[in-house]
């Protein structure tokens, strides 16, 4: 029997992430007190307007005593969240350990941790039993909170063990998995231990979603090749029962920004950064601080524009926020130490009395301050090695209605296929095509920059992050009567 779907306003979403969208600092025995945090995955999901969403997920800080967990719970429901508590030796296995030093940078095609192998073997395991356990321990969560016609949609690769154990807990429930890093190739997920038990809890969901077409042809062929699955143009299939996998790229709410030009406050700051920066040209990077973003390779390549472009070097300014993220995890604080060194030698090289080339930036902006930076900015670089999708591009795109600067942007992000052509592509390993680009960009005519602008602008605001959520949520309902009319054939 076809059941008929409720209205989104009267269906509720639970939304299931690692983290929820707010930072939470402890005030005293039983006082916190909430922000709602921005960021890539928490503005496409404040996107949504027609669903009565729940948050569920992990708080980011460890609440070790029942009072203090019992009134963060209660601060957070007035937020429609829903915490998981994770204690700290969890966090190092599951988070630090099996997420961020093992998942994450695979994902990212940076391979596996490369030390000690037996070590890293025997790390691994314990790390990747973490991992089901915190899986299990959303799951249960989930199931405590769960009623019947929710629809369930889990994110990222942190919750990949989750929808099997959704299922367990009662196969009915409507649950979906979206991927917001890009899947690999099948011939590098194939190098990862655990490949097959993961891949076959992410097929439990009843819809499977990625940011592009070629992601989501990875994750069937890798269903196909390891665990012998056939690949349909639908998803996967197996013994009679499909798993949907599509691609739903992601977007943001464009409206947020493009009204934030508006604002006194981003007026105010935007006379300023032109007073800072009269007569230069201004570049910009805005990145968490993370190897897949390409930093490094970045500044190299502005090192080398400056290098070969003596008539530029007073003119033109890189400003680099980098925002401390992950800072537990060894390799972050190595990334760290990298940059500092980078800049330092390169504003030590051809800073003047009056003027350095970089400013570099340990720290995140406010959201008027970052609004205020895209739209005075003429350039911006993004050079992932790898990136999902990268909102900063469609942030910066979406400031940029007077100025319509010039983006370059890595052809490794997803983003790619999506700005590829008002963008300038550039390969981030090749500093000499990257160095070739600043060049370009910065020399480019008005009526090219407005052609490039138009096409971009366009696309990011008719695909925002709200559609995103719509599309995703409703093909996900109308999967789960699919594959039940499948099975009752
Ligand atoms: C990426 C991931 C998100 C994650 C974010 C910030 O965008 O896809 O799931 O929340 O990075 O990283 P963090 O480890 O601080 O949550």
């Amino acid at each position: 029997e076809r059941q008929e779907a409720r209205p989104y306003n009267r269906q509720r979403l639970l939304v299931v992430a690692n983290r929820l969208p707010v930072s939470a600092v402890r005030r005293g025995e039983d006082s916190w007190s909430l922000e709602i945090s921005a960021g890539g995955l928490v503005s496409a999901l404040l996107g949504v307007k027609e669903f009565e969403a729940r948050w569920i997920g992990w708080a980011g800080v460890n609440v070790p005593d029942e009072v203090g967990q019992k009134a963060l719970t209660k601060a957070l429901a007035e937020k429609r969240c829903i915490p998981v508590f994770l204690d700290e030796e969890i966090v190092h296995q599951y988070y630090n350990g099996y997420c961020n030093n093992i998942l994450w940078p695979l994902f990212h095609y940076l391979g596996l941790p490369q030390e000690d192998r037996l070590a890293t073997t025997r790390s691994f395991q314990s790390q990747f039993a973490a991992y089901k356990k915190a899986n299990q321990m959303f799951a249960d969560v989930v199931n405590e909170h769960y009623e019947e016609g929710d629809v369930v949609w889990c994110h990222d690769y942190h919750l990949m063990f989750l929808p099997k154990c959704l299922k367990e807990y009662n196969s009915k429930m409507k649950v979906g998995w979206f991927l917001h890093t890009p899947f690999p190739s099948s011939e590098i997920h194939r190098t990862l231990p655990s490949r097959s038990e993961l891949l076959r809890s992410v097929l439990a969901a009843d819809l499977v979603g990625f940011h592009t077409y070629d992601y989501a042809r990875h994750f069937v062929s890798a269903c196909t090749r390891i665990l012998g699955l056939e690949g349909t143009p639908e998803g996967v299939e197996d013994q009679g029962r499909l798993t949907r996998v599509a691609a739903f790229p992601i977007g943001i709410d464009s409206e947020r920004f493009i009204r934030a030009l508006e604002v006194t406050e981003v007026i105010q700051h935007m006379k300023e950064l032109k007073e800072r920066f009269a007569g230069r040209k201004v570049m910009l990077g805005v990145d968490r601080l993370d190897m897949i973003k390409g930093i490094p390779q970045k500044i190299l390549a502005f090192e080398k524009f400056l290098e070969e472009n003596a008539s530029w070097r007073d003119k033109v300014v890189l400003l680099q926020i980098a925002v401390p993220t992950r800072t537990d995890v060894p390799e972050y604080q190595k990334l760290t130490s990298q940059v500092h060194e980078i800049v330092g030698r390169i504003n030590g090289r051809f800073g003047t009395l009056t003027a350095v080339p970089i400013h570099h930036l340990d720290r995140s902006l406010d959201f008027h301050a970052l609004c205020a930076l895209y739209a005075v900015t003429d350039v911006a670089l993004v050079t992932s090695l790898r990136d999902g999708m990268n909102l900063v591009s469609y942030e910066f795109v979406a400031c940029q209605e007077a100025k319509k600067g010039v983006l370059i942007l890595s052809e490794f992000a997803g983003a790619a296929q999506s700005l590829g052509a008002g963008a300038i592509l550039v390969n981030p390993w090749n500093i000499t095509e990257v160095a070739a680009s600043i060049g370009q960009a910065l020399n480019m005519t008005a009526e090219e920059r407005e052609k490039r602008h138009r096409h971009n602008f366009h696309h990011v605001k008719t695909h925002t992050a709200q559609e995103w959520a719509e599309t995703f949520v409703s093909e996900l309902n109308d999967t789960v009567i699919e594959a039940q009319l499948r099975i009752s054939k």
